[in-house]
């Protein structure tokens, strides 16, 4: 995989403008683009269709977390939509996501079946928090033994912390795909992120993607900020 290739840039915008013409200036210059709750709300299915029509790969960042029955069919449609990668909540349990991944097998384009990304323990969410929701161990466990149940669940990969991707790393196996946000290259301001790391720093420690948002959409030449991202990993 090329380095530009390991960048999806979160689209987190409200229209479908907004989000096709960072598509048009990013095409080629980063791997993914991502789809969160705010822009499928305000836009549904119509702007994966728009990302494909101009030729990006999309990653539905929804994070079902329902009965596996309910989740099955909604990650049914998106395999049917095409999608590259999608989310759900490893807490929603096996047997949920073991359906899953049946129905992204079951209804993608042949071969072409989503990476289906387990969410453990959100980042928001300290072990004081973890604690007040009745979860007996600490983040970094909570994180582990979830990542360890959706890798025999049958997903294809986690979402986590840069700072949790070393241990996940070495607790998997090596076909699960690391997906870690809170990037920040070294020119790029924190905003809200709290535990950061480099581009540079999560490759090395075993991300195979990294999600970044504000550091190239905020930038006033996006298809820029991603070369300068490629070149520091
Ligand atoms: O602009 P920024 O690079 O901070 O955007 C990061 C993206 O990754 C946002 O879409 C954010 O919602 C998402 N994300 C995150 N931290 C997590 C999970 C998702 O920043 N723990």
């Amino acid at each position: 995989m090329k380095n530009y290739e390991k960048i999806i840039v979160a689209l987190d915008v409200e229209t479908e403008a907004q989000a096709a013409a960072l598509v048009k200036k990013l095409k080629g210059k980063v791997g993914v683009f991502k789809i969160g709750k705010e822009l499928f709300t305000a836009c549904g299915p119509s702007v994966v269709k728009k990302i494909q029509k101009l030729g990006g790969k999309v990653f539905l960042d929804l994070k079902f977390h329902d009965i596996p029955n309910t989740v099955a069919k909604a990650v049914a449609q998106a395999a049917k939509l095409g999608v590259y990668m999608m989310t759900v909540h490893t807490s929603g349990g096996f047997e949920m996501m073991k359906a899953a991944a049946v129905a992204a097998k079951e209804n993608a384009p042949k071969g072409k079946a989503p990476v289906i990304l387990g969410v453990t323990v959100l980042t928001s969410l300290d072990d004081a928090a973890l604690k007040k929701i009745g979860f007996k161990d600490n983040a970094e466990k909570q994180v582990i033994r979830l990542a360890k149940m959706a890798e025999e669940a049958g997903l294809g990969g986690i979402v986590s912390s840069p700072k949790e991707v070393k241990k996940l790393r070495r607790a998997l196996g090596k076909e699960m795909v690391l997906v870690t946000p809170g990037i920040r290259p070294l020119w790029a301001a924190a905003g809200d992120q709290k535990r950061i790391m480099t581009p540079k720093d999560a490759v090395k420690a075993g991300a195979d993607y990294m999600v970044i948002g504000r550091p190239i959409t905020a930038h006033k030449n996006p298809a820029e900020a991603a070369e300068l991202i490629a070149q520091e990993i």
